[in-house]
């Protein structure tokens, strides 16, 4: 399992993989952080379609292409906002991963990069997030075969220590 899943320390704009994963808001109309990134990488053509996509839920996710993107699909999903634990954004956050992977796979998509959703502003503790994030995935990827390689992009030393440390404990 390790070996499909890995950590790289990158801007996940510049990541040759088939499909992104954006930690968005229920607006999906764009914002800061990763998600600022994303639209400022793939052009306005990302926020016209978004802008037809209605919104979405905490924990969900929906599909859009890639536009300038090296990845051809953006997977705009929505962490929780961490308000101290027990207003249930564990299953949130781990939601958003499986929908994720959910509908990469929907779409052909074999290679997938996600940032650390909730870890930004949301303000989600790093090491629990970075946990729930690798148990999903490598329950998903143990689960489907067709599902290529899983990529965490980490903006920075820390966070890629930190995806490195769990990512041993698997
Ligand atoms: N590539 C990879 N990771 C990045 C990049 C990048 N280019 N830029 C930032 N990160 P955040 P959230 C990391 O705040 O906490 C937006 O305004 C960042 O260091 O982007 O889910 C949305 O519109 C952190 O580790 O997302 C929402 O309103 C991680 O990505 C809100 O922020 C997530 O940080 C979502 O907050």
């Amino acid at each position: 399992m390790p070996e499909k899943l890995i950590a790289v320390e990158a801007d996940i704009t510049t990541l040759p993989v088939d499909a992104i994963v954006n930690a968005a808001n229920n607006s999906l109309l764009g914002g800061g952080g990763v998600d600022g990134a994303i639209h400022r990488a793939a052009g306005p053509e990302l926020l016209a379609e978004c802008r037809r996509l209605r919104g979405c839920a905490t924990g969900q996710a929906k599909l859009t292409r890639g536009y300038r993107l090296p990845a051809k699909y953006v997977i705009h999903t929505v962490g929780p906002v961490w308000q101290g634990g027990a207003q249930g954004e564990p299953a949130l956050l781990a939601a958003c991963y499986r929908e994720s992977l959910a509908l990469a796979l929907v779409h052909g998509a074999a290679s997938i990069a996600f940032p650390a959703i909730s870890c930004g502003v949301y303000g989600y503790p790093p090491q629990q997030a970075v946990r729930i994030a690798l148990a999903e995935c490598a329950q998903f990827a143990a689960d489907e075969p067709n599902l290529g390689q899983i990529v965490f992009a980490c903006f920075g030393p820390e966070m890629l220590a930190l995806y490195r440390s769990e990512l041993v404990r698997l």
